[in-house]
């Protein structure tokens, strides 16, 4: 197929995990930005369930898609130049059913299909405009030639400087990524969990405490209550010489100091299934919060230790943060003040939306790899690929 250039409003699909989402892009800009979440289904297992989450896929991706392109206003497919689909990372049954509905209607409207890793969508959210074109600072020559609004175009904008340090932290990832050329799609992953990602720490102790999934939201909002230096867990790898993360030991430590909260410090009485297989801890309520202060403390620490070691080696021009852990404003707060003393500014998604799993941050992915002329070449054959790396 041949395809007509150039590519500037792509409908994106993202069911990489527990979220139907497809969006309406106009290169940068969101013109719409559609969510199902599967939340309520998968609380009940206390995380996300692969055929559970295949289903309801299934049944909601129709409605999604409409729904996307009648928010969108004025948009029948006439108007998309491309369809853009996440291929990977994420869980195998619910990648497939984002992929098929791609291909569908790929075939159908003769468009060209874009596959995306839904890392470089995590990785480009803050690039992302709503549909007036705003906030419209970060520009570059590295960027696709954008046609802004008037309003747009009369803001102030701020140059992008190579190299870029980005943290994703997301409930899959934990990664610190250097980007070198935004254009080429130049990433370069320096640091990565060894075992659980952040966000997956946040689930797992939050469903230790019998707090409801997902769970960052929930501690977040009890750690304002608590006592952050309550209990004293080690920071994970503080003195590790690599960028490395690991998440695994501090679950495990908090899962032993609620076992000998629950009783009386007689560890050893306690089965460990007992806390994970979701018997109603009997915590008092400011308890509960300062262990979630405590957690949190810890969690942003050692994100915060790499991220200052990768500055000194790296010597960065910007940070740049993405992923659902992002959504934390006590991460934020925090790491702007750390990176502050070497004169860096941290830039983020203009919304709360668009740290979690969304379509947008797809199509703007796609619409960079539109400029690289990255179409798939073969609709048929496109695969999930659920262990993909950025
Ligand atoms: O990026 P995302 O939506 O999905 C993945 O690609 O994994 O991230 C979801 C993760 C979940 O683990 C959730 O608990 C975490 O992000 N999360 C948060 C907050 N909001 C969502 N973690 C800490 N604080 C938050 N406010
Ligand atoms: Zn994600």
């Amino acid at each position: 197929m041949t395809v007509k250039l150039p590519i500037n409003t792509i409908l994106a699909i993202d069911t990489s995990c527990d979220e139907t989402a497809v969006a309406i892009t106009n290169q940068r800009r969101i013109l719409s930005n559609i969510l199902a979440s599967q939340v309520e289904i998968h609380r009940k297992y206390g995380g996300v369930f692969p055929t559970e989450a295949k289903r309801a896929h299934q049944e909601k991706i129709n409605h999604v898609v409409e729904e996307a392109m009648k928010r969108a206003r004025e948009i029948d497919f006439d108007f998309i130049d491309a369809v853009a689909v996440t291929y990977g990372p994420g869980l195998a049954p619910a990648l497939e059913v984002g992929i098929r509905k791609a291909k569908e209607l790929a075939k159908e409207f003769n468009k060209p299909l874009i596959a995306v890793n839904h890392l470089e969508g995590h990785l480009l959210s803050t690039l992302a405009q709503n549909s007036k074109g705003e906030p419209a600072i970060l520009h570059s020559s590295s960027l696709p030639a954008q046609a802004g609004s008037p309003k747009a175009r009369a803001t102030s904008q701020e140059e992008i400087k190579f190299p870029i340090l980005s943290l994703l932290v997301s409930g899959g990832h934990t990664e610190l990524v250097v980007t070198h050329d935004l254009l080429k799609g130049k990433y370069e992953v320096i640091g990565r969990t060894r075992d659980d990602a952040a966000g997956e720490a946040y689930d797992k102790v939050a469903r230790m405490l019998k707090l409801g999934y997902p769970g960052g939201e929930i501690i977040e909002k009890l750690a304002k209550k608590g006592d952050a230096d309550k209990f004293n867990f080690p920071i994970p790898m503080a003195q590790d010489q690599s960028l490395d993360f690991s998440f695994s030991g501090l679950k495990t430590s908090v899962m032993y100091t609620i076992k000998g909260l629950l009783n009386g410090n007689a560890l050893h009485h306690v089965p460990m299934k007992t806390i994970q297989s979701g018997d109603s801890p009997v915590l008092d309520r400011q308890t509960i919060c300062d262990l979630a202060a405590s957690f949190q403390r810890v969690i942003i620490k050692s994100l915060l230790i790499k991220i200052n070691k990768a500055i000194q080696l790296i010597k960065p021009k910007s940070i740049w943060l993405g992923g659902g852990v992002g959504a934390n404003l006590k991460l934020r707060q925090e790491l702007r003040n750390a990176i502050k003393p070497y004169d860096l500014r941290l830039y983020t998604p203009y919304s709360q939306r668009l740290y979690t799993d969304n379509a947008a941050m797809i199509g703007i992915a796609a619409w960079f790899k539109a400029q690289r002329e990255e179409f798939v070449e073969d609709i048929e054959s496109l695969d999930r690929l659920p262990g993909l790396d950025l």
